[in-house]
């Protein structure tokens, strides 16, 4: 029971910004838009029922193309695919949402916008549609995509008791797929340019322990490895996800692995006798980050550049959850949204528990930061000292690729 709304642990929600729309306008004068739609299944088709031919290779001078941004992985990143999907992983009732500008649900799992969403703030740019949403087309195909699937995990089998969500090889797939898209669009050489300046955020992990290794006491892979061995597994499956990732035209790769675990609120609810951070999942993702770190590292060994970035979100979380006055929360131990001890033990929905200042909360619900916790994360993200951006942070970064 209980696990069953979660994804990884961290997220927040988006809103669908009212549209900054940025200086990022493709040249109109080239593009031909409509080429395709797209069916909630995430199949596009002609809108005369063929196959689209490439239109305008031209179009879209690049100084007018703000960066393409494209997110995999888990509920932390999720701007709303799973509301498209069969699945009970979905954050798509009240009072998730409710301080985006709607008030509604969108999907995320935050009470307004999510790490990505910040992150898109960042870059000037629109929040990446979901990939699965029929919006995603024509020319919002240029601002990126958003492919992750609350609930999934680096394994196949973590997050099964979801039925139907976008597993990584599903994921990596539909990147695939967007990329025909785009070629038929702006020709196939633009199409790779965009994709190779475009900007990535993976977040992975979380779940893997949570909706698997922990998931029940003698959970299948827990009688299979030791913890240990069970992290060296993870990584080594985490790599070639970036691997493919590198294959598919990334180029710049900011990567998330899990947070402080233990320390959420559905863990200290069901995990902790004291309400402590539960120590079998600390112990996990302080074993699981620093290895996460050393392969990235040998990754870009392996490339001769900079491809990926290794985001110590664990740390990030932690000085949040130790010392949340110093952050102005009055929290980190309760969810805001949520029920039972901690309001950890039933996710947020329209029966639960809602605090009146979702501010003062370092956690939306059971897993999930607020919006306000997410805009520390990508503080941390684009200024943060080599401690949580390695080699380097979001905003060296983007003065380097500005001038490519
Ligand atoms: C759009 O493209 C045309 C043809 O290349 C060019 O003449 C025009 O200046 C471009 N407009 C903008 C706003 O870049
Ligand atoms: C997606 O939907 C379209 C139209 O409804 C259908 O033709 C196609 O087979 C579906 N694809 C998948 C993978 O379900
Ligand atoms: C775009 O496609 C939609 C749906 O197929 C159609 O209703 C609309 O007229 C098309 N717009 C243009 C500019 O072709
Ligand atoms: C359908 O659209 C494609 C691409 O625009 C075009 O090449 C093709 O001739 C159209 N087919 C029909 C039957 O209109
Ligand atoms: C996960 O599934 C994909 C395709 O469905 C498969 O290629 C891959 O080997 C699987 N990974 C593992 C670790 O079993
Ligand atoms: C990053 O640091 C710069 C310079 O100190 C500052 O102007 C900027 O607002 C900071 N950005 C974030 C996201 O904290
Ligand atoms: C991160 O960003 C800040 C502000 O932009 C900068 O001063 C700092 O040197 C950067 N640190 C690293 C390790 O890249």
């Amino acid at each position: 029971m209980v696990h069953y709304l979660m994804a990884s642990l961290w997220l927040t929600l988006g809103l669908c910004f009212a549209l900054r729309a940025s200086t990022a306008e493709p040249n109109k004068t080239h593009v031909v838009a409509n080429v395709t739609h797209v069916e909630p299944n995430g199949t596009h088709v002609a809108a005369n029922g063929t196959h689209a031919t490439p239109i305008d290779p031209n179009a879209s001078p690049k100084g007018n193309q703000v960066r393409p941004f494209f997110v995999f992985g888990d509920s932390l990143v999720d701007n709303g695919n799973n509301n498209y999907l069969i699945t009970t992983a979905k954050a798509n009732k009240p009072p998730y949402g409710i301080d985006s500008p709607t008030r509604q649900p969108t999907g995320r799992f935050s009470n307004g916008l999510n790490i990505p969403d910040v992150i898109s703030e960042y870059i000037g740019s629109e929040p990446t549609l979901p990939y699965l949403s029929p919006e995603l087309k024509g020319e919002k195909l240029l601002v990126g995509a958003n492919f992750a699937s609350a609930g999934v995990g680096i394994l196949n089998d973590t997050g099964f008791q979801f039925v139907n969500i976008l597993r990584m090889p599903l994921q990596l797939e539909y990147f695939k797929e967007y990329q025909q898209r785009l070629s038929y669009k702006i020709g196939e050489k633009r199409a790779k340019e965009l994709v190779n300046q475009a900007l990535v955020l993976i977040s992975l992990g979380g779940n893997d322990f949570v909706n698997n290794y922990f998931l029940y006491p003698f959970s299948v892979r827990s009688q299979e490895a030791s913890l240990p061995d069970y992290v060296r597994y993870l990584i080594s499956e985490y790599r070639k996800i970036l691997v493919k990732l590198y294959e598919l035209g990334a180029r710049r790769v900011i990567v998330m692995g899990s947070g402080p675990l233990g320390c959420a609120p559905a863990e200290r609810a069901q995990h902790s006798v004291t309400g402590d951070c539960a120590t079998n999942l600390q112990a996990a993702s302080s074993l699981f980050e620093p290895q996460l770190t050393e392969m990235i590292n040998d990754l870009n060994t392996e490339y001769h550049g900079n491809v990926f970035i290794a985001a110590n979100t664990r740390l990030m979380h932690h000085d949040m959850i130790s010392d949340p006055q110093a952050y102005g929360f009055v929290t980190s131990k309760t969810a805001c949204c949520g029920i039972g001890p901690f309001n950890g033990l039933f996710t947020c929905s329209p029966l639960a528990n809602l605090c009146p200042n979702r501010d003062e909360y370092v956690f939306w619900d059971a897993y999930h930061p607020t919006e306000r916790a997410s805009r520390l994360i990508v503080q941390q993200i684009m200024n943060g000292t080599h401690d949580y951006m390695k080699p380097m942070n979001l905003s060296v970064i983007m003065s380097i690729d500005s001038n490519m």
